[in-house]
């Protein structure tokens, strides 16, 4: 499998407006829109990180639509705070296939289609040390 890089880090916010002040305003963060993924009953704001050239990273702050989604719960046993890694792949159905075959847990055994029509697929945190990773292509 190929990562090219660190795509975002997920953090999970109780509202993205007022975690906004902090990214945005206080770190100087562009704000590049927001979207809510209906399925994932999560609302997602991304914001541009530095400029790597050919590379662009991004923090997205992650608000809960729902009281049970999965950000919800998040919330609810930890607070704000670090949710997950994306890495960029260049082609995630290899990647997938080749965790598979590793026997790597997946939480995510095909792609989903998450924010800004990215492919995704999340990994269990019982194979990767505890951290939530998601693998993203776009
Ligand atoms: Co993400």
């Amino acid at each position: 499998m190929k990562i090219i890089g660190i795509d975002h880090l997920g953090v999970a916010v109780n509202s993205i407006d007022q975690g906004k002040s902090f990214w945005q305003e206080v770190l100087g963060l562009e704000f590049e829109g927001s979207e809510t993924v209906e399925e994932q009953k999560v609302t997602t704001a991304f914001l541009k990180v530095g400029t790597t050239p050919g590379m662009k990273s991004e923090v997205e702050l992650l608000e809960s639509t729902s009281d049970d989604g999965p950000i919800a719960k998040f919330l609810a046993k930890k607070g704000e705070g670090f949710q997950h890694v994306a890495f960029r792949v260049e082609n995630i159905e290899d990647a997938l296939a080749e965790l598979k075959e590793k026997g790597i847990r997946l939480i995510d055994e095909t792609p989903r289609i998450g924010a800004g029509g990215a492919k995704i697929a999340f990994l269990h945190p019982k194979a990767t040390n505890g951290v939530l990773v998601e693998l993203c292509e776009r």
